[in-house]
């Protein structure tokens, strides 16, 4: 019995949260580095299916770096990573959207509506979801800079009870392919959406200083700081880069977390303690 009284007090306690959040919208970037075991996949996507069920709008949008390096190796393609973002060749953008967009996309769909929650997978070229131009002249090759949301597409998937689930990949008028970093086009959709909060889930336990420890809270200057000093480099510059964006542009807490830990969303949301990096304004 005092078992099944303490179960009782947990579940009470989330309630506070879930009135906060009830119907507000929730852009979760799922990173591919997240992605790594059938156990985590089924509990990332029981934790979506929990947050839809008490009311909260949740928008995934879904990276694949590690699955797309798997491939590229296997035909050959080489590719480089300059500003923790990959240069993509023309032969390499195939194969990043066949597997983001055919494979991974599908994957977190299907794997959602087979747990109840009624997911819609899209990219960027649906309905012209994400236009983009390319990047700094073409320097990361195929890489592009979302210029516009067709964020009533979203809305209404959203209106009408679905997740969308989203590929990185954008067009433009001539219906060309662009690589977006994941991060990126998270923060570009919450930022449409006006969403509430920004979740990244990643492979570490949040942002770390030069130490290993994990900082827990972060603004631009620090942030600037640990750039500068090397200390936040790689896959992590776009992901800062997207998290401070956001809070910029209205949302009002961006969060790092570890996505290798199960039920991580839920500790960050429904508990007192933030278990990652909280990024503000
Ligand atoms: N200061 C830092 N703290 C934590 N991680 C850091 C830091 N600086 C660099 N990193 C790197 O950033 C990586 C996370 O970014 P990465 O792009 O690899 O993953 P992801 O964005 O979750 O996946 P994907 O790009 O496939 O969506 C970590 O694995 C780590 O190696
Ligand atoms: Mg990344």
């Amino acid at each position: 019995m005092h078992k099944k009284i303490k179960t009782a007090n947990v579940i009470i306690s989330a309630l506070p949260y879930i009135q906060k959040f009830r119907d507000k919208i929730f852009v979760i970037k799922y990173g591919g580095s997240a992605q790594t075991d059938d156990k985590l996949k089924e509990d990332f996507v029981k934790d979506i299916t929990l947050l839809q069920i008490v009311g909260i709008k949740v928008v995934v949008v879904h990276g694949g770096g590690k699955k797309i390096n798997n491939y590229l190796d296997k035909l050959e393609i080489k590719s480089e990573f300059i500003d923790g973002l990959r240069v993509t060749t023309k032969e390499a953008m195939q194969v990043v959207e066949m597997v983001l967009s055919g494979s991974i996309n599908k994957e977190i769909t299907a794997l959602l509506n087979k747990n109840g929650t009624r997911a819609v997978g899209i990219s960027g070229k649906d309905a012209n979801l994400l236009k983009a131009k390319t990047l700094n002249d073409g320097k990361y090759g195929y890489v592009g800079e979302i210029t516009d949301v067709n964020a009533a597409l979203i809305l209404n998937l959203i209106k009408d009870g679905f997740v969308p689930v989203i590929a990185p990949i954008a067009t433009d008028d001539d219906a060309n392919s662009y690589n977006i970093n994941a991060d990126l086009c998270a923060s570009k959709v919450a930022s449409a959406l006006k969403a509430e909060r920004v979740i990244f889930l990643t492979d570490t336990r949040g942002i770390l200083d030069q130490n290993g420890e994990l900082i827990s809270k972060l603004d631009k200057k620090e942030i600037d700081k640990l750039k500068q000093n090397g200390v936040i480099s790689g896959g992590m510059i776009p992901k800062v880069d997207a998290a401070l964006e956001c809070v910029k542009n209205g949302v009002s807490n961006a969060h790092i977390l570890d996505g290798r830990l199960s039920h991580s969303l839920l500790l960050e949301l429904f508990t007192d303690d933030g278990i990652g990096t909280m990024i503000k304004q």
